[in-house]
């Protein structure tokens, strides 16, 4: 079987490389006059990146008492509770209001699609705290069925509130697979900037040509569930193309190549040269929230840490919370290295040269 680079040099993905290949300006300390807060804070996907920067965090809320604790754990920070029972005027001054806000269905049918049709939801906590901080910067994240929900008038609504604050929006689809990661993940990502700061405008980043594949994130002894049934079916073996010189072309996407049981959500096994599924908070099945993979002989679900690898989280991060509760964490939490593209073009765009 020929070698590729990732499988003989296994090495999980460096998602600072945005920050040490020394091709690239070093972005390392732009942002330490950058105060942030971490709403819907999670485990501190927004965190991890913006701190990359040298940014500071002011103000985290998360109301899960494992995703808090996890939080506490690796930044020091014990987050404030339900952010609904949080006064804005308690919350400290700050320049970018961070929120991975879980999306809830608000039907705005025959309204006015502005500030007052949010209420009841959690974007209306993100509005009225903007609202009464105007922070410089939004950056938020959702899932992608936002842009079509309620016919894509929640997404109006959420675009003419920041607006009507006075922000100019910018969003965009991004997959993690496309930023270094081997994991199909599609979300929508917003930059909001103040109308007043003098660079206004925003471009996302580009896909990145990184190559990568499942197995660079892999651990060589997981802590992580085998698959042992008599209903596994691997009905394909799956080899990828090679280039000139005999090294594979990575697909970068999932390679399905079994089922086990009736091959419904979780129940399907994919190939390590390919992408990992999307990871999620809530999936079940055998592999519920990772999937299965077909790794040497064996099937078996992914370890916490190669979940969070496959975020992009580093291997410094802790994970403190028991299995199930990192799981369940690391499927609701944020691409990282998608948000390190996001600031790093932000940087290059001149998006952070306001005065302090
Ligand atoms: C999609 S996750 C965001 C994860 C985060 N971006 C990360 O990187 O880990 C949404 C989070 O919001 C939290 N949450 C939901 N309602 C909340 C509320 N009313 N107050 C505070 N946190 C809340 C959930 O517990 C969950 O951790």
């Amino acid at each position: 079987m020929p070698q590729s680079t990732a499988l003989t040099q296994p090495s999980h993905i460096n998602h600072d490389s945005f920050l040490t290949n020394p091709n690239r300006p070093n972005h390392s300390k732009s942002l330490q006059h950058v105060r942030f807060i971490d709403l819907f804070a999670g485990i501190g996907g927004f965190h991890q990146a913006l701190s990359r920067f040298g940014a500071r965090c002011v103000f985290a809320s998360e109301w899960d008492k494992h995703a808090s604790q996890t939080y506490q754990d690796n930044y020091g920070i014990a987050p404030f509770g339900d952010i609904t029972q949080i006064n804005e005027a308690d919350i400290p001054a700050h320049d970018i209001l961070c929120a991975g806000f879980p999306c809830q269905a608000f039907s705005i049918s025959g309204k006015q699609k502005g500030f007052d049709d949010t209420r009841g939801t959690l974007f209306f906590d993100i509005a009225r705290i903007t609202r009464q901080h105007r922070p410089k910067i939004l950056l938020l994240e959702n899932v992608k069925n936002l842009l079509r929900h309620d016919k894509g008038n929640t997404l109006t609504t959420i675009v003419s509130t920041l607006q009507d604050l006075g922000y100019v929006v910018h969003f965009s689809l991004l997959n993690a697979s496309d930023f270094g990661l081997p994991q199909n993940r599609e979300r929508v990502y917003f930059v909001a900037i103040r109308q007043d700061l003098p660079h206004t405008e925003f471009v996302f980043p580009c896909l990145s040509v990184q190559t990568v594949c499942l197995h660079d994130v892999l651990q060589d002894n997981p802590d992580a569930k085998v698959i042992e049934r008599d209903d596994i079916d691997v009905y394909k073996q799956y080899e990828p193309e090679q280039d000139s010189t005999g090294s594979y072309i990575l697909p970068n996407r999932p390679v399905q190549i079994g089922i086990v049981n009736k091959g419904g959500q979780g129940e399907r096994i994919y190939h390590p040269l390919g992408h990992a599924i999307t990871l999620s908070a809530h999936g079940g099945g055998v592999g519920a929230k990772t999937g299965l993979y077909k790794i040497g002989e064996t099937i078996r679900k992914l370890s916490p840490r190669e979940c969070a690898r496959l975020q992009g989280f580093p291997d410094t991060f802790k994970i403190t919370a028991s299995p199930a509760q990192a799981y369940k964490q690391f499927g609701n939490s944020v691409a990282v290295s998608v948000l390190v593209a996001i600031i790093k073009a932000m940087i290059e765009q001149d998006i952070f040269d306001f005065q302090e």
